[in-house]
């Protein structure tokens, strides 16, 4: 069974850390949000993978190349245009051929490994089987109202009156049939081909959808918040590790809590570092607070500051802020110092949709 991972959305809603890294390579815990997909595919024994992705020369192919480096076989499909879902999952028709395939939305991390939902789609008829989890603000996702025996009675895409809380959740088991359903389906009031009217359209025909009940957290990580949220809870999974105390990394008057983990050649210089946390190689924290669910990518630099919960991705600098800088989310390259010469101003370069609280 092979499947795909859908991964050529515009991402406009994580802007402007998608104006230079598609959403898919967003890191979670120092780990693309496109790893952990894969992570759960490989897991289910898939192997076989197609991603979809807007362009095939592009930074999703160039980093994850043929997979190999993840034990995985990896194609790229491309969609030049972001029609819907459906027409993202009808191009995928050579790659899967006749077989049952999972399709996988590339933006969701979900801590449910599935195995029961991938097993049981393999031993029954069904057409379909979907994954479901409750959410809070139903109108913002696909919605299923379900038959007493748990079998999809209709499903609805952003209701503006849900009838349910119930949400699709980005993990769809199909069979050839699929394909048959999208080519009878017309574009949405949002002019996208939706995949959740195609899988209305199976129910319509009298097919069997099966659902399955997510356990455990899942995060459409579509927004900046959501991917916060995300690595703190990737970050509460870690295991327990004992405090480091390799005296070529934890230098001067250092202390470093359970469960951190450090790359190679960093180094925490007089400075406290609490757990659940990740830091990747070649960072320097110097005269500097880490707090709980903090992931520090390679080559950072932290001196004199404080951050906790948040995510800092490669080549950033944080230098002598004043109080603590909290649930942010700071991609490649980006620099926050405090200037070292009178006047003593506030100084910004940022981009579309950039963020700043003071
Ligand atoms: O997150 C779960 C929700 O995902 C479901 O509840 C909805 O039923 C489903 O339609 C979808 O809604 P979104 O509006 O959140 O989908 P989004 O546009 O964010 O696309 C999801 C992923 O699919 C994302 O990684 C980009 C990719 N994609 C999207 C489109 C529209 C494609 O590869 N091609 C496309 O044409």
């Amino acid at each position: 069974m092979k499947a795909v991972i859908l991964a050529a959305g515009k991402a406009t809603r994580l802007r402007p850390v998608t104006l230079t890294m598609p959403k898919a390579l967003v890191p979670v815990a120092n780990k693309t949000l496109i790893g952990y997909a894969i992570d759960v595919l490989k897991g289910a024994g898939f192997t076989d993978i197609g991603i979809v992705v807007n362009e095939l020369e592009s930074p999703i192919p160039q980093t994850l190349k043929d997979g190999a480096g993840m034990g995985v076989h990896l194609q790229y499909i491309l969609q030049e245009e972001q029609l819907g879902l459906a027409h993202a999952v009808s191009l995928c028709q050579p790659f899967v051929g006749d077989e049952p395939f999972c399709v996988f939305l590339g933006d969701n991390i979900f801590q449910d490994k599935m195995s029961e939902l991938f097993s049981q789609f393999m031993n029954s008829d069904a057409q379909s089987a979907i994954a479901l989890g409750e959410v809070s603000d139903p109108t913002r996702f696909g919605i299923a109202e379900l038959n007493a025996d748990s079998t999809i009675a209709r499903v609805v895409e952003k209701p503006k009156e849900p009838k349910s809380n119930l949400a699709i959740a980005g993990v769809y088991l199909f069979r050839k049939s699929i394909f048959d359903a999208i080519s009878r389906i017309k574009p949405s009031w949002r002019n996208e081909l939706e995949i959740t009217d195609a899988i209305q359209t199976l129910v319509n025909d009298g097919q069997r959808v099966d659902s399955y009940t997510l356990k455990g957290w899942w995060i459409d990580a579509g927004k900046p918040d959501a991917i916060v949220l995300a690595n703190q809870l990737v970050l509460e999974d870690l295991p327990y590790t004992p405090a480091l105390e390799d005296k070529a990394q934890i230098i001067g008057k250092s202390e470093v809590s359970h469960r951190v983990i450090l790359g190679a050649n960093s180094q925490i210089i007089d400075s406290v570092v609490r757990g659940p946390v990740i830091i990747g190689n070649n960072t320097i924290i110097k005269n500097s607070y880490i707090g709980p669910y903090t992931a520090l990518g390679d080559n950072v630099t932290v001196e004199g500051s404080e951050i906790e919960a948040s995510i800092v991705m490669q080549n950033c600098v944080i230098r002598n802020i004043p109080g603590r800088i909290d649930s942010s989310l700071l991609a490649d390259n980006a620099q926050v110092v405090v200037a070292q010469r009178m006047p003593t101003t506030h100084r910004f370069v940022l981009a579309e949709n950039s963020y700043v609280q003071l």
